[in-house]
């Protein structure tokens, strides 16, 4: 059904292109966010997030996604992925020929307001003509929960409030549900709550994670979501974004930092470092800061002593 994956431990999804530039403030061209695509495709990375179908009068850095996936180069081994919240969206993502989409929805009803202008239980009811055809075109479909372990309009969340919408997303036909630390609150034991809770309802096989870094906690939760059995992990190239629905909330962990961190545990990702490394130049010198990863700073402070 995916392309991805031969010989790897852990898959990791590049959310960059997408969590990570939806949040800029400057407007990125489709020719920068195609040849980010494609360079970071070509470090082994084999599921990429290149923007999403949403409108552009939300999220205006995210318009021209259809430009991004016209100029990328396609390969048999990296599934190409778009965010989508209805059915037009969905019309726009299959006439632009993307790989795989992914449906977004939320643990609170605050965030899902904001977020997609609608309850949880309309954002479901939106969800089901669009993942009924995305069936029909053998179009694989992604899940997220925003809100997993925290909300930027509602506080603390318990996993009460998310299994639930776990439970609908697979119910509908999504075939991995990615867990949204969107304002990246959570700690070893409220990631270790949350994941026990959800091990009554599906296997560890079909669930990924999805940590922002807002307060430093990101790779530790990883590590326990990893001893709980999942191996698919989203990260970002350099830390880059944020949420345009969750003021103050930081980049997803960098892509940098997980390999690095699973490099050194002997856990296979199949993406080369130095080559990411140069990925993470490559867009922080178009961006013209430097990038929250800290391994990916910790290079280039190596490299400069040299
Ligand atoms: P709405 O205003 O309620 O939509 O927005 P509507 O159906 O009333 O339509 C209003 C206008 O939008 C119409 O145009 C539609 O055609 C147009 P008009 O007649 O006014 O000219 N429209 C669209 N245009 C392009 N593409 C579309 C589309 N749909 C309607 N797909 C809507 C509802 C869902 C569209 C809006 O709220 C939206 O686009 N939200 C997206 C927000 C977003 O992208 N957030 C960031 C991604 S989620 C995230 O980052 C979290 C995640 O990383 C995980 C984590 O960290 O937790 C995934
Ligand atoms: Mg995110």
């Amino acid at each position: 059904m995916i392309k991805a994956t031969k010989g790897v431990d852990v898959r990791l999804v590049e959310v960059g292109p997408r969590d990570g530039l939806q949040n800029e403030p400057e407007h990125t061209s489709a020719e920068f966010r195609a040849e980010l695509v494609n360079q970071l495709s070509d470090c082994g990375l084999s599921t990429v997030e290149v923007g999403s179908f949403v409108s552009p009068k939300w999220v205006p850095q995210m318009a021209s996604t259809d430009e991004v996936l016209d100029k990328v180069t396609r390969r048999d081994d990296v599934d190409l992925v778009a965010l989508v919240p209805n059915m037009i969206g969905l019309d726009a993502a299959v006439a632009a020929d993307v790989d795989q989409i992914a449906i977004f929805s939320a643990a609170t009803e605050s965030f899902s307001q904001k977020n997609i202008n609608c309850s949880i239980a309309q954002s479901f009811e939106r969800f089901k003509p669009v993942i009924e055809k995305s069936r029909q075109l053998n179009v694989p479909v992604r899940g997220y929960v925003s809100c997993v372990l925290g909300c930027p309009y509602e506080g603390k969340v318990s996993p009460e409030q998310v299994v639930p919408v776990v439970e609908h997303l697979f119910e509908l036909g999504c075939y991995e549900v990615s867990l949204g630390d969107t304002i990246g609150v959570g700690t070893i034991s409220s990631t270790r709550s949350l994941l026990r809770a959800l091990s009554g309802i599906c296997e560890p096989a079909s669930i990924a994670v999805h940590f922002h870094d807002t307060f430093g906690q990101a790779l530790p939760n990883i590590l326990i979501a990893l001893e709980h059995g999942i191996s698919v992990i989203d990260s970002s190239i350099g830390g880059l974004g944020g949420c345009p629905y969750a003021g103050g909330a930081s980049g997803n962990v960098a892509t940098e930092d997980v390999v690095y961190m699973l490099n050194g545990m002997g856990v296979n990702t199949g993406v080369n470092l130095n080559e990411l490394l140069e990925v993470s130049e490559f867009v922080f010198s178009y961006l013209k800061r430097g990038p929250a990863s800290r391994v990916a700073s910790a290079s280039l402070g190596f490299s400069n002593q040299q």
